[in-house]
């Protein structure tokens, strides 16, 4: 029996605690005495803006002294409670990006923050690490695939990494239990309430002024003692990449005791920074982009609606059968059992990468084939449409340089299966960037497979009756076989077109730094198109550079002002300069040929057929035809006519960067970005 005495002295020691530990604060508004700021974070008129209008910018601020995080020295965690105010709003004519994070770190200042995708919290190598010790929530409007991002307007749930534990599209639950979609970025003040306690987690959002909806968001049960240390810091971070947002924070409430301490935030009077509706709305362009848009929409409503109905009444008719066009072009069907043997119950030590569509799994079928296995869920009606386009492109094609599909399997309810053929080298980017020496591509083996892959985009784009746009070239979707030749993969993105037709859709689809300022522009892919992703890949795989680096000009900007210099051999890969081996000549004429397919001018580029016969024609000298061809080529990369043209265009002098004509390409834009741009894959 437990003297009352003893109860007493209990509560007496835990109200102690709580008031030796409680911390609450309200800010409406901030002062600089208020927050520690870093990077490029700024505090104008009571209103904290952590990045500014640069291209990579990144900033934090934080609460200036630690927290606790634990009530003695149990282990058990201390209750939060925090609500805030924010604002993320595009610049005009600017493509906006990244995103805002509410942060837990052990930490002052910010080493070891990257901008762009790594929204300031983390770098390329920290991110995951289990020794961050960060927690944080983030506010991302770009859907990256290396970090597996649900979608481009996400809130999610970040635990020592930028690959969200959780993560829902941003919106709320209004009362009558409907989802109703917020833009984060289109510059309203949204405010966020974050709960902790007893291990579960709740985030909710709401526009300003609605009152707290009453189901939260994120409802997710995560146990944070092994993430929190005793003590932390408390704050914001946020980050612009090549794509620009402001992100600012107008209101702060944070408690450790008392969760109604969200309340005192001021709701009225605050500033508004939605940008001033401007006349692109109301444009040609705009219009018609709708209108286009609308006619898909209703296009691909009606062939879904029929493939439903035809389906459905074949499945009621015999639920195994197939449907003529799997018979006539699928390769092998499998059985889910034999998949799920294979890959040992789809175990989480077999996977070998997360693509946009989902996770990739290594498997063994019966015989020891070893097989790449790529499971996508139902749950997306996007995703599965994207299956759909990779299945019925790959299953028909044929080629030595393309990865071959070996069958699927499909599951009443669950999951859409895939089965390829298992690259035993893995992905071109691993053996170019950041890896072991041993690892490393010498410079004719990076010749061969970049001859393999120009081979299989000229397979893609002629060599089928209908030309494929693959939509997405770079070196993570190049796989190299067990004899090391290069395979391109990834067709999730591709569409059959009639030849000579240029493709169109509502939406751009591709990676960012790969992308051809058309596509940026108008959505409009094209045989070009892959041709400008094929000289991006050109230009990394020679170089060892990504396409896009923090606080480095666009890869393709930087060679073109070496050639510019006339000393274009300085872009050729260090560790290539070591290893010797090539031929300065070749060199040069890669790199020209790089240039040349990435051109921001489409009318400039060459075919892949000429691509294929530059990259071939080593000895030019026996076939004059090709010799031809390379002086051709030459010539209309050095001439600088078209060079001029956008000079005069932009109405200033010095030749503008590539950077520059994507800009005054895209302050034409019909769409906003985040509408149109999909990063990622
Ligand atoms: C800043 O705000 C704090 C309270 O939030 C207040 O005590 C302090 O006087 C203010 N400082 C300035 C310089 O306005
Ligand atoms: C952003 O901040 C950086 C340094 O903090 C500065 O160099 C840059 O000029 C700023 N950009 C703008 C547009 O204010
Ligand atoms: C709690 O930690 C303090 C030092 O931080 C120590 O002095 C004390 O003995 C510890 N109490 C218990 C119950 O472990
Ligand atoms: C990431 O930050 C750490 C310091 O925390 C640094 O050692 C490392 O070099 C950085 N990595 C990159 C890719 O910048
Ligand atoms: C949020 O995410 C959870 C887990 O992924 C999912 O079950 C839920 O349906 C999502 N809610 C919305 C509104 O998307
Ligand atoms: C959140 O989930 C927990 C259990 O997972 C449940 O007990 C709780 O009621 C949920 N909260 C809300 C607000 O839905
Ligand atoms: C959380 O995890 C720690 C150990 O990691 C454990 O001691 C503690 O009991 C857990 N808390 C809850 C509520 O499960
Ligand atoms: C919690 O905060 C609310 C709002 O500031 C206040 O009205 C209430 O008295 C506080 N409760 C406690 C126990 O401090």
């Amino acid at each position: 029996m437990v003297h009352p005495l003893h109860l007493l002295l209990l509560l007496a020691q835990i109200f102690f605690f709580q008031s030796i530990l409680a911390v609450d604060f309200v800010f409406n508004g901030f002062n600089s005495s208020d927050l520690l700021i870093y990077g490029d974070t700024t505090l104008e008129s009571r209103v904290l803006s952590l990045t500014n209008a640069s291209t990579f910018s990144m900033g934090r601020a934080l609460f200036p002294s630690k927290i606790p995080t634990r009530s003695s020295n149990s282990s058990d965690l201390l209750p939060f409670s925090t609500s805030f105010i924010f604002s993320i709003a595009p610049y005009e004519k600017k493509l906006p990006g990244h995103g805002l994070v509410f942060i837990f770190v052990p930490s002052t200042g910010m080493e070891g923050a990257s901008s762009s995708q790594h929204l300031g919290l983390f770098n390329r190598t920290n991110n995951g690490n289990p020794s961050n010790h960060v927690f944080g929530i983030e506010f991302d409007v770009f859907a990256n695939q290396e970090f597996g991002d649900i979608n481009d307007n996400h809130v999610g749930v970040d635990v020592n990494s930028l690959t969200s534990v959780t993560a829902n599209k941003s919106g709320y639950w209004a009362d009558d239990e409907t989802f109703e979609d917020l833009r984060l970025n289109n510059g309203g003040n949204y405010q966020v309430w974050i709960d902790y306690l007893d291990s579960q987690l709740s985030v909710t959002m709401a526009p300003v002024g609605l009152s707290r909806p009453r189901r939260p968001l994120i409802n997710f049960s995560i146990n944070l003692s092994g993430v929190f240390l005793g003590e932390t810091y408390v704050g914001f971070c946020g980050a612009t990449g090549l794509l620009v947002e402001s992100h600012r924070i107008l209101g702060w409430s944070f408690s450790n005791s008392n969760f109604s301490i969200s309340q005192e935030l001021i709701l009225t009077n605050l500033p508004s920074f939605v940008p001033p509706k401007s006349s692109v709305f109301r444009s040609k362009a705009f219009i018609t982009g709708i209108t286009v848009a609308t006619i898909i929409v209703i296009g691909c409503s009606i062939v879904i609606y029929l493939l439903l109905v035809k389906r459905k009444g074949r499945r009621a008719r015999d639920r195994e059968a197939m449907e003529d066009w799997e018979l006539e072009y699928w390769p092998h069907r499998m059985t889910y059992q034999d998949i799920y043997a294979a890959t040992k119950g789809f175990s989480e030590e077999n996977v070998i990468g997360i693509g946009g569509n989902g996770k990739v799994y290594k498997g063994v079928l019966v015989g020891g084939v070893e097989v790449a296995v790529k499971r996508i869920s139902h749950e997306n009606n996007d995703k599965l449409r994207e299956f759909l386009a990779e299945v019925s492109s790959l299953g028909r094609l044929k080629h030595r340089n393309l990865v071959r599909l070996r069958g699927w399997c499909k599951k009443e309810k669950g999951s859409l299966i895939l089965i390829y053929d298992y690259m035993e080298n893995g992905s071109l980017d691993k053996r170019v960037f950041e890896c072991e020496e041993s690892l490393i591509l010498k410079w004719e083996d990076r010749i061969r497979v970049l001859k393999d892959v120009a081979a299989g985009v000229l397979y893609l784009h002629e060599g089928w009756e209908a030309r494929v746009l693959h939509r997405d070239i770079k070196a993570s979707n190049v796989l190299l076989d067990k004899d090391m030749n290069g395979r391109l993969a990834d067709f999730g993105l591709a569409r059959m077109h009639g030849h000579g037709q240029t493709a169109s859709t509502s939406r751009v689809i591709g990676t960012v730094g790969y992308m051809a300022p058309e596509v940026v522009r108008s959505g409009r892919a094209s045989a070009q198109t892959d041709v400008f992703g094929f000289g991006v890949l050109i230009l990394e795989v020679a170089c060892g550079q990504r396409p896009i680096e923090d606080g480095k000009p666009p890869l393709v900007d930087w060679v073109w002002g070496l050639m510019e210099q006339g000393e274009l051999v300085l872009a050729l890969d260090q560790r290539l300069k070591a290893m010797g081996g090539f031929d300065i000549e070749e060199v040069e004429r890669v790199l020209h040929l790089g240039l040349l397919c990435a051109y921001p001018d489409p009318r400039a580029r060459p075919t892949m057929r000429q691509v294929v016969k530059v990259l071939e024609g080593k000895s030019g000298v026996e076939e004059p035809e090709e010799e031809g061809m390379d002086v051709y080529l030459l010539n209309k990369l050095r001439s600088t006519t078209m060079w001029s043209k956008y000079r005069r265009s932009l109405g200033r002098g010095g030749h503008p960067t590539f950077g520059e004509i994507r800009q005054s390409l895209s302050s034409s834009m019909s769409l906003s970005s985040s509408e149109i741009i999909k990063e990622g894959r």
